[in-house]
């Protein structure tokens, strides 16, 4: 490393062929041994850790000081790097055959007694890690982590820069846009009244950028979504954000592929083999039961309706009969008590399903369930050559709606089978995505965004509930890493696809008219796309929730416990916004208050 006025070495990288050197060191005293004459610090800088001993013998000055030093104190340290003595390695450390005996210790600055252990093997209340964040980010998964997400977006940046994509900042304060989740809304003290939107996404200025003539356009892009939490999910959060002019599909899903090849190989140092899989969303739902399948292991949903067609037994036939599917997964062997089988038909109830069959197949390759008495025997036969099942085996059907059989099979699957690590990694595309989907209430609302092609207008037009888009899908580990589609560059189609939504002209102008004038002055085809950064960490970290790799989040109602975030603000400020708190919001505020004197 370069030298700097405090220090000449990193701790971490010191080895074996370092010994004899002398070495100045600058880090924290993460662990203390005071052996009454002898005292061991293992001290800390971010790029790991080595053990620095100080020896009365040698230096008794520092180690007088080296007697005084507490947890976390910040030091400078001078010494000889040597070989540990014969047994005393310490495998679990890069540094573990050396250590630095100190010849000079000088306490750059001290630390109060922090508030919890940063050692890996204490657990700590997330609400105080985050209080406390500074110290957490101190912690070598923590350090890990900010390290994983720095390389995954030099990785993109890369990627991006080699490709001629140019980088483009586009504003944060915007107007609202649809994008799906809520805005949020920032007041204007200049025309009081008046509200910016945070972007959900750069989609429309991209779009602006490629009618600018920008060709190739990328930003890693902090995005706002007034949104309930999930461990997938932040009120803010990073995308890499990219588009192309002239651009199909296969660009944008060939630029992706070496995204991630470049990110993974940066952050997990594995090569991954191209091309990426790809399924259509329909094959996705109809054999993981999911539009993000986690392909890692089989356990596909097998569709029935063929075996069952002229069935007996009532539950099956009513399903298909009303246009619904009988399906089924074969969980594989295992043994599974009566009570566990029947705790999977409780499962599946609570996932909406109206029941679930069971059946074990036994050594004679028959079946046994409480329902085979429905079952006629070529049915049971059928269903054994259908699986592809063998003895032991646990076969589970569920009969229904067959958008409800493939949500309630897909999350069976999951909880069945998904592996817990990370070691593996499965990245595929989902293609073919549907125009729009329905609400609960029954209205049409876009799957993407509405700024999405559909393959054909006509079809559009004709059958919404059915048309096929442009859009795709990224998909790892079963989760959606990212979201892209083709655009509609013709405003005319653009104009069809508010109507389809029910957009009136009038609306449509008044809220995108600036949108639907700019697609009018020769607008280049053009697709694109945007990667979490959050979840892609995570989940190549083996993370469960992006706060683990977000380096100052927010918990799970919106706030930020270190900074204190939301908070309110002087009457003066309000009243510069044109701003009145409801009386009742007041009310609750002065309760709150009470509450918090009486206890
Ligand atoms: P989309 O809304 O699908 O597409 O978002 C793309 C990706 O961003 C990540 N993401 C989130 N990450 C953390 N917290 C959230 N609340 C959150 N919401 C989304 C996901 C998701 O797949 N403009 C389009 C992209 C395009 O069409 O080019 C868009 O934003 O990983």
């Amino acid at each position: 490393m370069a030298s700097t006025e405090y220090r000449d070495t990193h701790a971490g990288g010191l080895r074996r062929e370092d010994a004899g050197t002398v070495v100045r060191l600058a880090g924290w005293a993460e662990r203390i041994r005071d052996q009454g004459g002898v005292v061991f610090v293992d001290l800390r800088d971010a790029s790991g850790i080595v053990q620095v001993v100080f020896r009365p013998d040698v230096a008794p000055e520092a180690t007088d000081a080296a007697h005084e030093l507490k947890r976390e104190y910040c030091v400078r340290v001078e010494g000889t790097v040597q070989e540990r003595p014969e047994g005393t390695a310490n495998p679990e450390l890069a540094t573990g055959r050396v250590e630095v005996e100190a010849r000079t210790v000088e306490v750059l600055s001290t630390a109060d007694t922090l508030p919890f252990h940063l050692d890996e093997r204490t657990e700590v209340e997330e609400g105080r890690r985050l209080k406390y964040r500074y110290l957490d980010l101190r912690r070598p998964r923590m350090t890990a982590n900010l390290l994983a997400r720095s390389q995954a977006v030099g990785a993109m940046r890369r990627v991006m820069e080699e490709r001629g994509f140019l980088e483009v900042e586009t504003p944060t304060l915007i107007a609202s846009t649809p994008e799906g989740a809520r805005d949020f809304l920032v007041p204007s003290r200049l025309r009081p009244g008046q509200f910016y939107a945070l972007p959900q996404s750069p989609q429309l200025f991209k779009q602006l950028l490629m009618i600018g003539g920008v060709e190739r356009y990328y930003q890693i892009a902090r995005c706002y979504r007034d949104e309930d939490f999930r461990a997938d999910r932040q009120v803010e959060f990073t995308q890499l954000d990219f588009e192309g002019a002239f651009w199909g599909q296969d660009d944008v899903l060939a630029t992706l592929e070496e995204i991630s090849v470049a990110v993974t190989k940066a952050v997990r140092g594995i090569d991954l083999p191209r091309p990426f899989p790809r399924l259509t969303y329909a094959e996705a739902l109809a054999r993981y039961g999911t539009d993000k399948p986690d392909i890692r292991f089989g356990m596909e949903i097998v569709d029935l309706g063929g075996v069952f067609a002229a069935t007996e037994f009532q539950a099956f036939a009513t399903a298909l009969a009303a246009g619904g599917a009988v399906r089924g997964i074969n969980a594989g062997a295992r043994q599974m008590a009566r009570s566990a089988l029947d705790g999977l038909v409780a499962r599946a109830r609570e996932l909406g399903a109206g029941g679930l069959v069971w059946l074990v197949v036994e050594a004679d390759g028959s079946l046994r369930s409480p329902t085979t008495k429905y079952l006629s025997e070529a049915e049971q036969t059928d269903l054994v050559a259908a699986f592809g099942a063998s003895p032991g085996d646990v076969l589970l059907l569920v009969a229904d709606r067959t958008d409800k059989v493939a949500a309630v099979l897909g999350q069976l699957r999951l909880e069945l089978g998904q592996p817990s690590g990370h070691e593996e990694l499965a990245y595929l595309f989902v293609t073919d995505f549907p125009v729009f989907e329905r609400t609960e209430g029954g209205d049409l609302v876009p799957l993407h965004h509405p700024f999405t092609s559909p393959v054909s207008v006509e079809a559009m037009r004709t059958d919404p509930d059915n048309a096929i888009s442009k859009a795709y899908d990224l998909v790892l580990n079963g989760s959606e890493l990212g979201s892209g589609s083709v655009r509609i560059h013709d405003p005319v189609v653009q104009a069809a696809v508010f109507e389809i939504l029910g957009i009136s002209p009038e609306a449509a102008a008044r809220r995108f008219g600036w949108f639907l004038e700019a697609l009018r002055y020769g607008t280049p085809p053009h697709a694109g796309f945007a990667i979490g950064i959050d979840r892609m960490v995570a989940i190549l970290q083996g993370e469960r929730n992006i706060r683990e790799v977000i380096p100052f989040p927010k918990t799970q109602t919106g706030a930020d416990p270190l900074t204190g975030s939301p908070s309110r603000v002087e009457d003066y400020q309000l009243s510069d916004l044109g701003i009145d708190i409801r009386p009742e919001v007041r009310q609750a505020w002065a309760e709150e208050a009470g509450e918090e004197t009486a206890t």
